[in-house]
């Protein structure tokens, strides 16, 4: 344990040192002046500090409160050491923080004991904050776990619905990256960000709810199957409905609300403008954007560039246009990301 001690009087320092350097473990380090004393806590950790009261520049007073000023210094066990008896001044220096008192002259046994208790005081102070840090990164280390297997559930889910869907080539990661990427061009929270992030691999979710025959149809659908084919909106919503946490909550939203369109002509619900959930317009354009960049049953796939072109022209009328252009203030990143993007990421 480290001991600081500040005293103006060589004479007292010598003899506390003394008195004190006698117990077991102890390591001592005296200060003349306050500000010296100020100067070395805060180079280093000490784990009791005995200040002398009456001192050029400021007393002891005014040391301790600077010292208990200190987040280092705050729970430090601090000893004044004063002929002072007075209750004023008692009054003054637990008021600054001060822990115990020493009168002097000294007593070197009361010293000694008195030391000795406040630094078994400190050293429980020590194990207990040790564990309490030892709690916190447990804690954070068993949420980071439940997070993890809370990703990797939702990017099994996806590759689930890719199989379903035919081999869509990494769409649904595709369209989680484009969607956190205008979701943060947007300016919506870093916690938000991710939540959309990791709800809109889910979109498509209700498409397992479709009939092979209507989901892989190799040409057009007629208006009977795709009556049945914008059923998977509602079954995706039905499947993650009610959720407890608020990423399911979101994930339900997107589900519901993908193929909805800025002037009301989407499905299911024709509502128009914000009655639209923001992440169900945002998810809206990355999966556009991504579908007619891949190959479908029923369709080529489109150069990048119109795939760009036909989001941009969308704007105002399938599309939000405020998520539209920050599609393309994104548009860099996004085309960066798209090259090196994997498909269905999991989580190791
Ligand atoms: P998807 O293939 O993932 O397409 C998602 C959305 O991208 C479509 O929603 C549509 O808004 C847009 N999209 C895809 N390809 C094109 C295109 O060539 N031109 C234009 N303008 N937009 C395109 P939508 O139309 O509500 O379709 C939802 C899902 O229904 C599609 O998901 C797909 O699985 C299925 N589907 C839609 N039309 C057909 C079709 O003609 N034949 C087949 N077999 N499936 C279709
Ligand atoms: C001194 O030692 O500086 C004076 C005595 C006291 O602190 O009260
Ligand atoms: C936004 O999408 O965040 C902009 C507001 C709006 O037009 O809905
Ligand atoms: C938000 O919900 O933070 C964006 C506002 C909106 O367009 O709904
Ligand atoms: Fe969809």
């Amino acid at each position: 344990m480290r001991v600081l001690i500040v005293d103006d009087s060589k004479s007292s320092l010598a003899f506390l040192g003394h008195v004190l350097g006698s117990l077991d473990g102890i390591e001592i380090q005296t200060c003349l002046r306050p500000s010296l004393g100020l100067a070395a806590a805060a180079a280093a950790q000490f784990d009791l500090v005995l200040v002398d009261n009456v001192m050029p520049e400021m007393d002891g007073v005014e040391l301790t409160r600077r010292l208990r000023a200190e987040p280092a210094y705050r729970s430090v066990p601090i000893v004044m050491v004063t002929s002072d008896i007075s209750p004023a001044l008692r009054l003054k220096a637990v008021a600054a923080g001060a822990t115990d008192f020493v009168n002097k002259p000294f007593d070197s046994t009361e010293l000694q004991a008195r030391v000795k208790n406040l630094l078994a005081l400190r050293q429980a102070q020590i194990e207990l904050a040790d564990r309490a840090a030892w709690l916190a990164r447990e804690v954070e280390s068993a949420t980071r776990h439940l997070v993890d297997r809370e990703e990797e559930i939702i990017w099994r889910l996806a590759r689930a619905i890719e199989y379903r869907d035919g081999d869509t080539g990494g769409h649904v990661s595709r369209v989680a990256l484009i969607s956190s990427l205008i979701a943060g061009a947007l300016g919506l929270s870093p916690e938000r960000c991710r939540l959309i992030y990791l709800a809109a691999p889910l979109h498509d979710i209700g498409k397992i709810g479709i009939p092979d025959a209507v989901l892989g149809k190799p040409g057009k659908l007629t208006a009977e199957e795709l009556t049945v084919m914008r059923q998977h909106v509602t079954i995706g919503a039905r499947i993650l409905e009610k959720g407890s946490s608020e990423l399911v909550r979101t994930a339900e939203l997107i589900a519901q609300s993908h193929h909805e369109r800025w002037d009301g002509t989407g499905y299911p619900g024709r509502i128009a403008g914000t009655d639209i959930p923001i992440e169900a317009r945002i998810v809206a354009i990355a999966d556009v954007f991504d579908a007619l960049c891949s190959e479908r049953p029923y369709k080529k796939a489109w150069p990048v560039e119109a795939a760009y072109r036909e989001v941009a022209s969308l704007s105002g009328t399938h599309f939000d246009p405020a998520c539209v252009a920050a599609f393309e203030r994104m548009w860099p990143e996004i085309e960066a990301q798209l090259v090196t993007s994997d498909p269905v990421r999991l989580v190791s």
